[in-house]
């Protein structure tokens, strides 16, 4: 070969591959964005961060997004909303990950089990993205701060109010999101902590929802079945108290069980209206979002946080219903 041929050969494959590196440099954050939901009502932002739940179409998350979007406006912040469609931990690391390789302005996330999660946490953290964890607190990883409930207090006052709601023998089934999961085993932790000390109650059984409501009424009527003297449950996510209704009313057992549920969206509160469900252990979801992505933007203005903000959590009962401000619901209320 001629050698300004093997110079203009050796030429174009040096191109080319620029090119396809150019390509997939652009393509990867292009997929990052256009995947997204991003907000576009902040045209000129200061900070592009990522908020990864668990699950991105799950009723509490929206309104943690919801929240986490009224900051990013009120303070320069693009923000994506971007995680699995139905929980799945090997996605939500994925998102993880290509959130570290967008070299993002910061991420927020749960530290959902310090196992897999805080080696990526801790990459981030390296890469100089700061990470706070929401909802569920990584306290082992480098992690800056944590926003939301103190997960094992809520299940304390979820046991308080069993014990102060029922009278007698009282058998408690429960339906927990994931035992993998870091806040509901403090969750299921606190609760049983509560109840130890009156031998009426018995725990007749602990099961797995995976966060869905189907799977949640499965396994409460798994529980029903082999353990047919359960005469309460215990739901530590916001789909279990729904998928606990439905089966116990399918057993045709709502008269004589009291369900304590997690959250108040809708169906919980409505369960709640008609004295299927007792009572539910609220969170404020939206203020957890509103807080990160506040607390996210002090962080790279180079302020000091707190390291743990926990956001309110108590228990709501039928009575309150009608004097409760939105704000309880997670809703609007800022
Ligand atoms: C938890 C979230 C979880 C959701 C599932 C909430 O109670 O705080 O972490 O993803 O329930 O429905």
């Amino acid at each position: 070969m001629p050698s300004w041929t093997k110079l203009s050969y050796y030429a174009a494959i040096l191109s080319g591959i620029f090119f396809f590196s150019a390509a997939l440099y652009f393509a990867d954050k292009m997929f990052q964005l256009s995947r997204q939901e991003v907000d576009k009502s902040v045209p000129e932002y200061r900070h592009h961060f990522v908020l990864v739940p668990e699950e991105v179409d799950n009723d509490y998350w929206r309104l943690v997004e919801q929240g986490a979007r009224a900051a990013a406006r009120n303070h320069g912040v693009l923000l994506e909303y971007a995680g699995p469609k139905q929980a799945n931990v090997e996605e939500h690391l994925k998102r993880l990950e290509i959130s570290a390789a967008a070299s993002v302005d910061g991420v927020m996330t749960q530290g959902l089990n310090e196992n897999q999660f805080t080696p990526i946490i801790n990459k981030l953290m390296e890469k100089g993205i700061p990470v706070v964890t929401v909802d569920t607190d990584a306290p082992g990883s480098n992690r800056i701060a944590y926003i939301g409930t103190d997960n094992y207090y809520s299940g304390f006052i979820a046991g308080k109010a069993l014990l102060a709601g029922t009278a007698g023998p009282t058998y408690v089934g429960i339906i927990t999101g994931g035992f993998q999961s870091a806040h509901q085993q403090l969750r299921v932790q606190g609760f049983k902590d509560a109840v130890a000390e009156e031998s009426r109650i018995v725990i007749t059984a602990v099961e797995e929802s995976r966060i869905t409501r189907i799977n949640a009424a499965e396994m409460a009527n798994k529980i029903l079945t082999e353990h047919p003297e359960t005469n309460a449950f215990f739901g530590t996510s916001a789909l279990d108290g729904i998928g606990i209704a439905e089966a116990v009313l399918q057993a045709n057992r709502a008269l004589d069980t009291y369900i304590i549920a997690f959250d108040s969206i809708s169906e919980t509160v409505d369960y709640i209206q008609r004295g299927i469900i007792q009572a539910t252990v609220i969170q404020k979801p939206y203020d957890i979002g509103y807080k990160a992505v506040e607390t996210m933007a002090a962080i790279r203005e180079g302020k000091k946080v707190p390291e743990l903000n926990f956001t309110e959590t108590k228990v709501l009962y039928r009575e309150d219903l009608h004097s409760m401000p939105e704000a309880l619901f997670g809703g609007e209320g800022r």
